[in-house]
């Protein structure tokens, strides 16, 4: 059988890439990034802006955006579409909101259906003009302001993207923005804010809450950014080097953010042989190497709580739970159901169709163990066009020798255009 040897570097980090891209447009100047993510997300991010006025161009393998300053957006002059991509969409809408200028947001059919209104209804207290579709939905038409008012606001889902697009939004507003966080997110954008030297105030109110003061309007001095690579993409690899037996892999460059890497926590008290060294920090962030060998995995009990650090690996989570001993039980997913697709569907579907003993009960997946799964026969994988649920059968599929047929891949150049590459550079027979 296949196994994983070797050590590559993981392509940028996507909530990085689309960071450093939107800040890089809100500085007075030029902005050199290197080790941007080339995915198809990302790109919708960066063809946005330039609808927005910024000229950026790649020079070598480096990409120069010109920022124009906070409020330094024109009007566009056509629908901005966003693809499948709910960062682009949040961020961006929060980014244009204190700009004078009015747009419309559009997605594909996945983002079609995922909430706005999330974001929608703390920049409609400030003041904004939103008009959503159904109440909640792309497409979404935004008259912008930077007379919005400033003001408190407290977030009442955990959501990274929320907290970010009203950071974005303050940038350019006169006053004081206050952003308490009841349950910590993903904290780059304040990572991103510190390397830019952007005046703001962090405090922690609990162990699990954070609140974020910061006043506009702001100027952005320009400073190179160099985006650390995705652990979450480093997810797919570490978990398929410990399923397969004989593996042993090390992954460089990877963001070692403590909000982000919370799984590899969970796979080691599941026993896998998981090692970190950190090497730089880069922009802002640590990064390092994770090595990684085959191991054998038990089943494990994730808390509701884990869930905003653990919110884009529970569909490989599962596949790690799918071969380890014992029952694993990952409570409280119900932001899973507003991901590229309802990813609780998506993850208990297909390994049920494997064979394997799933259970999704309310917003919880059970996952038992079963004797090791022989796949006679083909299995049809559907990812409803979901990149994480694609790149997580892949994975499982190594184990199962191709008998796993998935059927749409091309959508892993959402997050992961390399994936492919990579995958087989680490192959060995
Ligand atoms: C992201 C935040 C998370 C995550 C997404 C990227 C970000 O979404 O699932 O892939 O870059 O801020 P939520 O903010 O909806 O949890």
């Amino acid at each position: 059988m296949l196994k994983l040897k070797g050590s590559i570097k993981i392509s940028g980090d996507k909530s990085i890439s689309h960071r450093a891209l939107i800040f890089a447009s809100l500085c007075t100047g030029r902005v050199k990034i290197s080790n941007l993510l080339e995915s198809d997300d990302v790109m919708r991010t960066l063809k946005i802006l330039t609808k927005l006025g910024i000229k950026i161009v790649k020079r070598d393998k480096n990409w120069l955006v010109f920022g124009n300053g906070t409020g330094g957006y024109i009007q566009p002059n056509q629908a901005l579409q966003c693809g499948n991509s709910g960062t682009t969409s949040r961020l961006l809408i929060g980014a244009v909101s204190s700009n004078p200028i009015k747009c419309t947001f559009i997605g594909d059919d996945s983002l079609s259906k995922r909430p706005m209104s999330r974001l929608t209804l703390y920049l409609e207290k400030m003041g904004a003009k939103i008009e959503l579709t159904k109440k909640d939905y792309l497409p979404l038409h935004i008259s912008g302001d930077m007379n919005l008012i400033p003001m408190e606001h407290i977030l009442q889902k955990a959501s990274a993207q929320v907290k970010s697009a009203l950071i974005f939004s303050a940038l350019n507003l006169r006053g004081k923005t206050k952003i308490i966080e009841t349950k910590n997110t993903r904290d780059h954008t304040e990572k991103l804010m510190e390397y830019l030297k952007i005046k703001f105030k962090k405090e922690m109110i609990t162990k699990n809450s954070t609140s974020i003061e910061l006043s506009g309007p702001y100027e952005i001095k320009p400073r190179d950014i160099n985006v650390a690579s995705d652990p979450s993409s480093a997810a797919f690899f570490i978990v398929g080097a410990l399923i397969i037996p004989k593996s042993n892999i090390t992954l460089k460059n990877i963001a070692l953010n403590k909000t982000r890497i919370a799984f590899i926590d969970v796979l080691k008290k599941m026993g896998g042989k998981i090692k970190i060294k950190k090497t730089k920090t880069i922009s802002g962030e640590d990064v390092g190497e994770i090595n990684v060998t085959h191991s054998l995995l038990n089943g494990i009990k994730i808390n509701a709580s884990s869930s905003p650090y653990l919110i884009d690996e529970y569909p490989i989570l599962s596949v790690a739970a799918s071969q380890a001993k014992g029952i694993t039980i990952m409570r409280g997913l119900s932001e899973l159901r507003h991901k590229e697709s309802d990813r609780i569907k998506s993850i208990t579907s297909n390994l049920a169709k494997i064979g394997f003993h799933v259970i999704s009960k309310k917003d919880d997946i059970i996952i038992k163990s079963t004797k090791k799964i022989k796949v006679k026969n083909r299995v049809k994988i559907k990812t409803y066009g979901d990149h994480r649920i694609a790149m997580s059968f892949s994975i499982l599929n190594l184990l199962y020798e191709n008998k796993l047929i998935i059927d749409n891949e091309s959508c892993i150049s959402i997050s992961y255009p390399d994936f492919r590459k990579h995958l087989e550079m680490l192959s060995i027979l």
